[in-house]
């Protein structure tokens, strides 16, 4: 280990006698201070290799770890039109809604009531910063996590008493859209997370990894 130029060097000099004599510049290095160079380089030895102990145990994360943010594979060719299907990716509710044309045609005519009705903020991968939300259009992918304060707010797809449906979040009433955007004026901030995911083939998305060519 290199040793730091602003270092506290140990005390040398002539300590005999019961008065501290300075030693000469250039002295010989006296026994004592051979041996606390010696106990300083032992410590700091061991110093740096407890320290890297758990550096070096972040590099190399757990088989349970690496399971736990492990992307999802999810079949979607089950989800009827107008269904919604639960998953979990890294503990977190993913949602996956086959939306219906009736559905899609609502999206455009709530933005005026939304708070981010072009999804201006980052709460979704670039390539589901359009008017859906989306890859496909009809296959809307959210995390189900209210972005106020983190409750799971319950699917209402279907429209009722004067509203297009979407999602509510029954903690402190906010209310999202069929494409997870927020109305203006709830305690929610910002539109709901859409994660990164892909498409494998037709009927199969992965969640939680976007990378190309696998
Ligand atoms: S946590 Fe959803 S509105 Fe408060």
């Amino acid at each position: 280990m290199s040793k730091s130029p602003s270092m506290t060097a140990p005390v040398v000099g002539n300590t005999s006698g019961g008065s501290f004599t300075p030693a000469a510049p250039g002295a010989e290095m006296p026994q004592r201070r051979k041996l606390l160079l010696a106990a300083t380089s032992a410590v700091g030895a061991a110093g740096a290799a407890a320290a890297a102990a758990p550096f070096l145990a972040s590099w190399f994360p757990s088989e349970r770890a690496k399971a736990a943010g492990a992307p999802v594979d999810v079949d979607v060719s089950a989800i009827e039109p107008g269904m919604l299907l639960r998953a979990e990716w890294r503990g977190q509710p993913v949602w996956v809604v086959r939306r219906t044309p009736e559905m899609l045609a609502t999206l455009d005519a709530v933005k005026p009531k939304l708070a981010d009705p072009e999804s201006k903020a980052p709460q979704q991968p670039d390539y589901a910063a359009n008017a859906t939300r989306s890859i496909k259009p009809e296959m809307l992918v959210l995390l189900g996590i209210c972005t106020h304060l983190g409750c799971s707010p319950t699917d209402r797809l279907a429209p009722a008493e004067g509203w297009a449906g979407g999602f509510y979040c029954p903690c402190h009433g906010s209310v999202f859209d069929l494409a997870g955007r927020v109305f203006a004026g709830m305690p929610a901030p910002t539109n709901l997370v859409v994660p990164p995911y892909k498409y494998l083939n037709d009927t199969r998305l992965r969640i939680g990894d976007d990378s190309k060519g696998a």
